[in-house]
């Protein structure tokens, strides 16, 4: 399989007051295209530096050394004398990859109505006039199973509850066909079973539009749930990567036991039977 993004030797450290972090430590993997794929550790361990990355967000102060390869490069005309700015060139956000955040509020503007600011994401990429980017608004809102679209085409973000707006997020990172789906704690604010509910709907939406997906967790039970291999991380270091059975059933890394002997308690059985 061709991979989305190839990480190699990936090390990224922050300044902060002097002091230098190393949120990432000589990380290296693939993440195949079509591929539902997570990364898993507790607060801390570098999932959302990786995250970020992989969308070339990472902030100016941030130090990266090793390499990250998009499947998206420049068109292959330009090979190995594309010029700099292109041959470095990172997926768009929004076009080549959609982003889920924890609080769908940081991600939505408070202050525009829900249609314009979702129809804004495909007629700024998919170049379609203003008229046919708002029904794609009100397909998408239908899509994500938002009862009453066209009076939520019309709603304001803190009209909607918590799981709602994480839907109309949802609806406005898929709004311009990315390969790429990025969901980072995308389901931690939720109750119990509005989590399962969005966790429903980012398997269904990936499915439909063969999206590859990034699910990025400190819950290991959902990331099993969704994902075909997990990476797990501590401190910045990749673990373990394997299939989602392996990780579940056969552990390798001992603190991968941990996480999961913390979350099943003696019950392991509910989780085994998903894989
Ligand atoms: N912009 C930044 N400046 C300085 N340090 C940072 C920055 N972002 C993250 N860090 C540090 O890098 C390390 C990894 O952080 P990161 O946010 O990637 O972890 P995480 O696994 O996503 O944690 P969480 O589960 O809490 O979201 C932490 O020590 C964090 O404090
Ligand atoms: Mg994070």
């Amino acid at each position: 399989m061709t991979a989305l993004a190839s990480i190699r030797s990936l090390t990224v450290t922050y300044r902060r007051d002097g002091a230098e972090v190393a949120a990432l430590k000589n990380v290296s993997l693939d993440i195949p295209a079509g591929e539902r794929f997570a990364i898993i550790g507790e607060s801390g361990s570098g999932k959302s530096t990786l995250a970020l990355a992989i969308a070339g967000l990472l902030p100016a102060t941030a130090k990266i050394e090793g390499r990250i390869d998009w499947l998206l490069r420049p068109p292959p005309m330009f090979g190995a004398k594309a010029p700099a700015g292109l041959r470095d060139h990172a997926p768009i956000g929004g076009r080549d990859m959609g982003f889920i955040f924890q609080d769908p509020s940081a991600s939505l503007d408070p202050v525009m109505p829900i249609g314009k600011q979702i129809a804004e994401v495909a007629y700024t990429h998919l170049g379609l006039s203003w008229r046919d980017a708002y029904a794609k608004a009100k397909t998408l809102l239908e899509r994500v199973r938002l009862p009453d679209p066209d009076a939520a085409l019309r709603a304001f973000p803190h009209q909607l509850s918590g799981g709602q707006k994480q839907r109309v997020a949802i609806a406005a990172a898929i709004a311009a066909g990315p390969k790429l789906l990025i969901a980072d704690e995308a389901t931690s604010a939720l109750d119990t079973i509005v989590q399962a509910e969005i966790v429903g709907l980012i398997r269904r939406l990936v499915a439909e539009d063969g999206m590859t997906l990034l699910f990025i967790s400190h819950d290991i039970a959902l990331a099993a749930e969704l994902a075909e291999r997990i990476a797990v991380f501590r401190h910045g270091e990749l673990l373990e990567l394997d299939s989602t059975a392996q990780i579940v059933n056969a552990p390798r890394h001992a603190y991968t036991r941990v996480l999961l002997d913390a979350h099943l308690g003696l019950d392991a059985e509910p989780l085994l039977r998903r894989t």
